[in-house]
């Protein structure tokens, strides 16, 4: 193959970040492909949309001219919500094309069919960008940690929250404030009542503690608390007793099952995750071989989400040229070996 080529679907803040990856390193990427990448066309909803025009690519609405082009071998989607895009993901696997998403609604909810799809077709289906931002945390657990019985996996792991709540106890600011903050730097959601009510950091810990416990475990399984109820006066209170207030996913093996849950929780300020603060987030993951693991580093924004996609397209670029695929089979979110914890 002379040129690998890819339909890019949304332009947005994940979006821009992997078109200037890919355009700022293309030399360095194509010596470790073995071959240049180029994007063939961009799926948006508005082209009319003032955009960063430096990056000259060719913009499109319509889907089909992506998912019919037989020159297209990857297929990225960062539009995000459920539909169309799961959609999108569907057909393109089924067209035969490799796909990378950043979408953990979609991986959370239609993990089985889609990896049923891609195994069906022998292409790869990759989602290290949908949990943890930039953190390096999908493969770790999936390949690296694969040896252990994973007993626990507990973190921050929503950065738009984590910066909301940074932002109350450092600055006292109000709830409303902060959140308008973070979805000015691209943080939040399209509908951020997903990042503050605690649905995405409990879509997330359902992939992660899938592959962890290598069963299915979905969003029903997870009990859920947000931080809509929380203020700068709960915060300070908890400050001046000694804590700090975090949003933590936590799922461990308990003796009914796995338990699952997101909530507000009071740590102390000696706790290594209660210096996690801003957008970072921080997964620990504790094995029975491995013992204690900490994964660090930022949990959104354009370029650290970007920088985990395009790892992904690097991946899927390798198994193109190699005629190889599917390394990243995701056969946990197929079966239900164990049942979560009755809550
Ligand atoms: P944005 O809202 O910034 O961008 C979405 C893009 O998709 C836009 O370019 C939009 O087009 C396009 N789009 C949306 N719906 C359609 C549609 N029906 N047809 C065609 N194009 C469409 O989202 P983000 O970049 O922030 O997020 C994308 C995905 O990445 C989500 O799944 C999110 O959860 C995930 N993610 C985001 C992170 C972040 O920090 N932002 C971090 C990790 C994961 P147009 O520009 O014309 O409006
Ligand atoms: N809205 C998400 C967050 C984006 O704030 O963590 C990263 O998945």
């Amino acid at each position: 193959k002379e040129t690998v080529q890819i339909g890019l679907l949304g332009y947005g803040t994940v979006g821009t970040g992997i078109i200037k990856i890919l355009q700022t390193n293309a030399h360095n990427i194509a010596q470790k492909v073995g071959c240049p990448l180029a994007i063939k066309k961009v799926l948006v909803r508005n082209p009319g949309k003032t955009r960063n025009t430096s990056f000259n690519v060719p913009l499109t609405t319509s889907i089909d001219e992506i998912l019919n082009d037989p020159d297209i071998d990857i297929v990225v989607e960062v539009m995000g919500g459920e539909s169309p895009a799961k959609d999108y993901i569907l057909r393109a696997l089924e067209a035969g094309k490799h796909v990378v998403t950043a979408n953990k609604d979609i991986i959370a909810k239609y993990g089985k069919q889609l990896f049923e799809a891609a195994e069906e077709k022998q292409v790869d289906l990759l989602f290290e960008a949908s949990v943890g931002g930039g953190i390096p945390i999908i493969r770790p657990l999936k390949q690296c940690l694969a040896a252990n019985r994973i007993r626990e996996v507990m973190g921050i792991v929503n950065g738009t929250t984590n910066y909301m709540l940074t932002k109350m106890t450092q600055e006292r600011l109000d709830f409303e404030t902060v959140l308008a903050e973070a979805q000015a730097k691209g943080y939040a959601e399209a509908d951020p009542t997903a990042d503050i009510g605690g649905w995405d950091a409990a879509r997330k810990i359902a992939i992660l503690a899938s592959i962890a416990f290598n069963s299915r475990i979905t969003l029903d399984d997870v009990q859920v608390e947000g931080i809509e109820n929380i203020s700068p006066d709960d915060i300070e209170y908890a400050r001046e007793l000694g804590y700090a207030v975090k949003l933590l996913a936590i799922a461990k093996e308990s003796e009914s099952g796995i338990d699952v849950r997101v909530h507000p929780t009071l740590l102390p300020h000696h706790h290594p995750l209660a210096s996690v603060n801003d957008v970072f987030n921080a997964i620990y993951v504790r094995g029975d071989a491995v013992g204690e693991t900490m994964f660090y580093g930022r949990g959104a924004g354009e370029m650290p989400t970007a920088s985990a996609a395009v790892a992904d397209i690097i991946d899927a670029a390798r198994d193109i040229r190699h005629h190889v695929s599917s390394r990243i089979l995701c056969t946990c979110f197929n079966q239900k070996n164990l049942s979560s914890a009755q809550h």
